[in-house]
Parts: structure tokens; C-alpha cells; sequence
């Protein structure tokens, strides 16, 4: 098929790779001229776990990009990949990336007849499929348009696309959603479901808000835990082998993060106050998270109030293992709730440095590595779950930190390892 992928971001990008290696002919289409230029070059904007290859792999032969909106007129489907952030006075999604698009695919048709498919892959209020019809049918009735909305994690990205859960197609036409089954032939017809388009757009509000309020929920039983004397590792396990529960999405940490979680449960509030409906969990989910920000900056204000212009070492800032994407990072909220207080505060993150720069500025030291960082720190706090800090090297540690002291917001470090070089660990959800 002939596929125009609107937004080159965390969604567009890694699905027209995916189209591409498929077989696809897929050009990707980004305002970002600058982006588009390096993507024609062979350089990737973003990192995901294994996208480097695959890109290579593709681009400038079956994945091309472009600026122009023209490809569309080639195009079997049009998928819309393009941010919809929340908005900047209010709890809704901020659609002018979405109006943007389709204004610009209305105005670069040519056939006002032709037969293509608009797919919104966007997490959109619901509703908006039908916002968009009233559009687009004004200019060619013609025009399909699906809820295609997009359930891939950032820094799992190509493997969510060959190996999603489930593929929801929204869509009250037949012809479209055999189209689109035939886009994903790729994967088990039982796991896709074909709905109406305002039930596929509410299952990726819904889906969302369900996972963030499990992550929510194993921080508060972790701070009973903390006062009870339980141990939130064997309680997540234990609740987790119950099938109705599920082990994923149980690893405590200092709170939930990243482009998604925040605004789509925050999204969920706005429609539900518009629908004059409450979704009391949701709401108490966002702000116990908020306030989960604020609790960890205060216990590490409290393991260094004893101690004059203390330096402090902080591993990880990206708002989660495998991306450099740092909106709406755990990490960078924390840090911001402290960052006043504190000016020897040393960084480092294997990824997403970069992107820490344009929202810390020069406020923090940055630094190269574990080491680097916790030197002669009174203090180093993780506060992202990288695979590199489950590693760490206690002996090299030793040598380089000032007080052995690590606060392990996500308990991923040994524990017993770091004891037996006579590192005091506080953990997340124990006894300490
Ligand atoms: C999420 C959804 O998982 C994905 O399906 C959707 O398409 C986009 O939003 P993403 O935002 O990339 O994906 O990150 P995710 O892996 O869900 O993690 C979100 C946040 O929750 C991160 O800050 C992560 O560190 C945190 N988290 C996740 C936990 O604290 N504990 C967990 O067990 C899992």
C-alpha cells in the first residue's frame, strides 16, 4: 500500500519504519524542515531501543520524507501522527496540530473524489473523529476517516509495532476496516477489535488511565509498606500472580512521567467535567502523582539537612529506561522541587542529557557518567530505571563517592551487593 504518515514524532516515526520494513511505500510528512533534512540524511531525531538499523534499512527506498503535503494524492491511507499536547489553561488536549494537518491535506488534494482512508493513530478527545468528517467531507465525501489510535511505549516502540496487544480499529465501514486489517496483516486477526470510532477513541484515553492508575496505586501501597514494614517487592509479586491483576505495570518509582500518562488522564478529566461525569479515581490518581514529586524531593531535602552545601548526585533524567525523552519527566519535576534549595547538584543520564539541557539549563552540573557523577557527592539518588544502574560497580563506586549513600527510587540496584561494600541503600517501599 501507499501510505502518508503525518508527524515524524515518537508514534509517526517508528510505525513508518515499521509500514516500511513491511513493504509498504511510506513517505513521512513534518512541518520541521529541519528534521526532515536530517531524516533524508540517514540521522535519526529520537532514540528507541533497536530503530537504528531498520531505519537504514528503509529510508530512501520504500521510507521517504518530505515537507510537502502533495504524497497525499498517492496515498491509499493518510495516517495522522501529529502531537496533540495538553493545553497550556486547561486540562484538554491542545488538537491545532490535528486542524493543521487536516487543513493542509484539504487544501493539497487534487481529485476531490478520490477514495483514501484518514486514520487518526493521535490520542484525540473523543469526538474528534467525527470533527474531522465534518472537515474533510466538506472537500471530498470520499474520505474515510478511521480511529487508529496508537498503544506503542516509548523505548519499545518497534517492538509495540511488530507485536502489539491489540489493534483497535474505529471505523462504521466495512471497506475501511478491511483496509486497515490488511495494513496490519502482520498480526493475529484475534487481536484486533473493530469498534465504532468514539469507542476507539476512548479505549486509548482508558487504557491509559487504567495503567497510570496501577502505577499509582503499587506507590501507595509502597508507602504503607514503608510504614508498615512490609516489602513492596513481595507484595507487588504476590498481588501481580493473580491473573486479574497482572504482574506488569507494578514497579514502584517516584511517580509516572512522559508525553502520555499526564496529559491523557488530565484529558480524561476535561471530557469527563464536559460530560458532567466524574472519574474520581483518575482525578485522585493525578494528584497523588503530582504530590508523589514532592514527596521524594523532601525525603532527600531530609537525608541531607544535617549536612552545609551538600552535592548531591542525581543518575537519570529521561522519564523512563530506553528514551531521551524527558517531557513530563519524574526525574526533571523532582529535581525542579529542589533544584532552588541546592547548587551542587551533579547529572547524568546514558540518553537524554541533550533534552535535560533545554528544560534544566545550566542550573545542574552534567556529567558523563555513574562516576563522574557521584564524585564526592554526599548523596546519589536514581531516579530512572536504566539497565546501567542496575550494573553499577560498587568497588569503582567507592572510590570515587563521598558518603556511601544511595536513595534508589526505583529498587533496582542489589542491594545486598551495595551492603557488602558498606553502602547505606534506601529504598522505595521498605522499612529503611
Ligand atoms: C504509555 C503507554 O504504556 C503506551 O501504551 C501509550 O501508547 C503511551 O503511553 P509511555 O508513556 O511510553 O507509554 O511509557 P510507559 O512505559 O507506559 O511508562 C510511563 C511512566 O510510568 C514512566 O515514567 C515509567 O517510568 C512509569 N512506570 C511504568 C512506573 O513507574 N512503573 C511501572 O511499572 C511502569
Amino acid at each position: 500500500m501507499n501510505i502518508a504518515i503525518i508527524g515524524t514524532g515518537y508514534v509517526g516515526l517508528p510505525s513508518g519504519i515499521g509500514f516500511a520494513k513491511l513493504g509498504h511505500n511510506v513517505t513521512c510528512v513534518d512541518i520541521n524542515k529541519s528534521k526532515i533534512h536530517s531524516l533524508q540524511n540517514g540521522i535519526l531525531p529520537i532514540y528507541e531501543n533497536n530503530i537504528e538499523q531498520l531505519f537504514l534499512e528503509v529510508v530512501n527506498e520504500n521510507l521517504t520524507f518530505t515537507t510537502s503535503y502533495s504524497c497525499i494524492n498517492e496515498a491509499d491511507i493518510v495516517i495522522l501522527a501529529v502531537g496533540t499536547p495538553q493545553s497550556n489553561n486547561s486540562e484538554k488536549a491542545d488538537l491545532k496540530y490535528i486542524f493543521e494537518a487536516i487543513n493542509e491535506i484539504c487544501k493539497n488534494l487534487r481529485d476531490k473524489n478520490k477514495y483514501f482512508i484518514l486514520a487518526t493513530k493521535s490520542t484525540v478527545p473523543v469526538g474528534t473523529g467525527d470533527k474531522i468528517e465534518q472537515i474533510v467531507h466538506k472537500i471530498n465525501p470520499n474520505i474515510e476517516v478511521v480511529s487508529l489510535p496508537e498503544f506503542l511505549r516509548e523505548g519499545y516502540a518497534l517492538e509495540d509495532f511488530y507485536n502489539p496487544d491489540r489493534v483497535i480499529i474505529g471505523s462504521n465501514s466495512d471497506k475501511a476496516s478491511k483496509a486497515i486489517k490488511e495494513l496490519y496483516s502482520h498480526i493475529d486477526s484475534d487481536k484486533i477489535l473493530i469498534t465504532t470510532r468514539k469507542s476507539a477513541e476512548l479505549i486509548k484515553y482508558a487504557s491509559n488511565s487504567f495503567l497510570a492508575m496501577k502505577i499509582h496505586f503499587i506507590n501507595e501501597i509502597a508507602d504503607f509498606c514503608e510504614k508498615s514494614g512490609a516489602n513492596i517487592g513481595d507484595v507487588a509479586l504476590g498481588i501481580g500472580l493473580d491473573s486479574r491483576i497482572g504482574n506488569k505495570f507494578l514497579n514502584v518509582g517516584p511517580g509516572f512521567g512522559g508525553s502520555c500518562f499526564p496529559k491523557d488522564t488530565l484529558a480524561m478529566l476535561g471530557m469527563a467535567k464536559e460530560l458532567g461525569v466524574g472519574v474520581s479515581l483518575i482525578e485522585t490518581t493525578i494528584k497523588g502523582n503530582n504530590d508523589r514529586f514532592k514527596k521524594i524531593a523532601n525525603n532527600i531535602k531530609d537525608m541531607l539537612k544535617d549536612i552545609d552545601n551538600p552535592k548531591i548526585g542525581i543518575l537519570g533524567l529521561a522519564f523512563k529506561n530506553g528514551t531521551d525523552d524527558c517531557r513530563q519527566s519524574p526525574a526533571i519535576e523532582i529535581i525542579k522541587e529542589f533544584i532552588k534549595n541546592y547548587q551542587n547538584i551533579n547529572v547524568y543520564d546514558p540518553r537524554a542529557i541533550n533534552n535535560a539541557k533545554g528544560i534544566l539549563n545550566d542550573n545542574v552540573n552534567y556529567t558523563n557518567s555513574i562516576y563522574e557523577c557521584a564524585n564526592e557527592c554526599d548523596l546519589l539518588v536514581i531516579l530512572t530505571e536504566w539497565d546501567e544502574f542496575k550494573d553499577i560497580d560498587f568497588l569503582k563506586l567507592k572510590d570515587c563517592i563521598k558518603v556511601k549513600k544511595i536513595y534508589d527510587t526505583r529498587n533496582i540496584i542489589n542491594f545486598n551487593e551495595a551492603k557488602k561494600y558498606g553502602f547505606d541503600v534506601i529504598n522505595i517501599g521498605v522499612k529503611n
